[in-house]
């Protein structure tokens, strides 16, 4: 059992964690990280699984992530983008295939005028929510109490343009069925990438990617941060008050005079808080839960689809994988897909065996591409609804109501404990962008509190 003292604990080396630390560290103040996982970076890892490079967590880079475009600048990691030239594919009610450039989904000309009013409606809300306030708007309550499906259906009874409306945010975003969160919390989404039409276009939102891997930025931090990194370390009890913290894990004892809880929020509740959290908090942490979706990844001999003319860029809110991309890696001969099973769907192909998800989700990527993306030489599924220290992916949210009602409580400090993670972010909300925001946003409070 080894006992250190440090000016601040941070616990978890996500992108959050491993942020806040490193300009803590800079700042002069002395710091130690705590992670559970024999590995930094939390919901950002690379790995190679037979012979594959692949991007298990995040990847991509929208143009508007100021933050981590700054940090992958910083860290000298270079960026490329997706390929994206030829044409996309939509796949429609009946089972029709079509192609398409752009944007637009190729829908009957009614549906496609509806989806663009009800879009410039939307356009129009967003741009009345401060990401950072969603909660202060004047009609906060009001559209925290209705459910994103609902919403869209009191504006049209085409179904084809709900459900087309709806998935931007839904299976593509939060994760969730769009009857399990609200309005607002859509709104909030769509701010967080500066506008919902920003949101739907596929060449903003996953633009780059970075050479290697992004997992390359908690490493390259870990590495600045150098033994001040501890592995394996989940912190069970937090003790707290005003003179300072103590954190524990099954080996160590790390003296504090604050404390940084880096972690998504859902996991919270596996530190015991001694006292207890506030009342507070530990009724507005069960309001957040995390979405679900499995990144599946297909790897072929070469990237056949573009030899078809297409982009790889595919969607539908008819099909198993909802959406899918040309994800091949930067100067590698072969051909990447990957594709995206999001929440009730993700639920019904865990309960087949793996022969038989594999079997479906290749089946819906055939629908696509054709029946060449059926035979991939290397087939993984990301399912971070298993990895204990994340329970889910990409990220919480609040369930209907929560957000008007706790959000302007979700980052205040509790005594020496502050919170950061890109579930709590504004810009860059659920993305690594809105963790390095927070990370950096909570080191500068306790540089700033330090100084006075
Ligand atoms: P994160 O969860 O990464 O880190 C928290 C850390 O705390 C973890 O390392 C965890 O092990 C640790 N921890 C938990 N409990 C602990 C305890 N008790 N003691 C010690 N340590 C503890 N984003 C993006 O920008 N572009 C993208 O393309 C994608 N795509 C994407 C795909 C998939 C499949 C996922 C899962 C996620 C994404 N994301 C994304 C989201 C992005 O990866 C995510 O928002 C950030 O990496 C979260 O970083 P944080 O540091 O906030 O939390």
């Amino acid at each position: 059992m080894s006992e250190i003292t440090r000016d601040v604990v941070i616990v978890g080396a996500g992108a959050a964690g491993l942020t806040a630390a490193h300009e803590l560290q800079k700042a002069g103040l002395s710091v130690a990280v705590l992670e559970a996982r024999d590995r930094v970076g939390g919901r950002l890892w690379t790995d190679t699984i037979d012979g594959a490079m692949l991007e298990i967590g995040g990847q991509w880079v929208s143009p508007d992530q100021e933050a981590l475009i700054d940090t992958v600048a910083e860290l000298g990691l270079e960026t490329f983008s997706r390929y994206r030239t030829g044409d996309s594919v939509y796949v429609g009610p009946d089972g029709t295939v079509s192609r398409f450039t752009g944007d637009v989904f190729p829908v009957a000309p009614e549906t496609e005028r509806t989806i663009a009013e009800i879009t410039e409606r939307l356009d129009a809300m967003v741009a009345e929510i401060d990401p950072d306030r969603p909660y202060a708007h004047p009609r906060a309550e009001e559209w925290d109490t209705i459910s994103w499906d609902a919403w869209l259906r009191a504006q049209t009874d085409d179904d084809e343009a709900v459900r087309n409306l709806a998935f931007a945010t839904g299976s593509a975003m939060l994760t969730k069925p769009t009857h399990a969160f609200s309005l607002l919390q859509s709104l909030l989404m769509a701010a967080s990438a500066g506008s919902y039409s920003n949101l739907v276009d596929a060449d903003f939102i996953l633009d780059k990617r970075v050479v290697g891997g992004l997992q390359q930025v908690p490493l390259l931090l870990a590495e600045r941060l150098g033994e001040d990194v501890f592995l394996g370390q989940p912190v069970r009890t937090l003790e707290w008050s005003d003179a300072g913290v103590i954190a524990r894990t099954d080996g160590m004892t790390v003296r504090a005079r604050s404390a940084i809880l880096a972690l998504a929020p859902v996991l919270y509740t596996r530190i015991s808080f001694v006292p207890a959290l506030p009342r507070l908090q530990q009724q507005m942490h069960q309001h957040l839960s995390m979405g679900f979706v499995i990144k599946v990844h297909a790897v072929y001999d070469r990237p056949f689809w573009r030899e078809q003319g297409l982009s790889g860029t595919a969607f539908s809110p008819y099909e198993l994988s909802h959406e899918a991309y040309d994800n091949t890696n930067h100067g590698d001969e072969r051909g990447t897909l990957v594709g995206f099973v999001s929440d009730r769907n993700a639920d019904d192909v865990f309960r087949l065996s793996a022969e038989e998800r594999k079997e479906r989700i290749l089946e819906s990527l055939s629908h696509y591409y054709g029946p060449e993306a059926k035979n991939p030489v290397v087939y993984y599924e990301s399912d971070w609804g298993s990895e204990e220290w994340t329970r889910g992916a990409y990220a919480a949210s609040f369930d209907l109501g929560g957000l008007h009602r706790y959000g302007g409580d979700l980052r205040t400090p509790v005594g020496p404990i502050r919170f950061a993670c890109s579930d709590l972010a504004g810009a860059g909300y659920q993305h690594v962008d809105g963790a390095i925001r927070m990370g950096r946003l909570v080191a500068h409070d306790i540089i700033e509190g330090n100084r006075t």
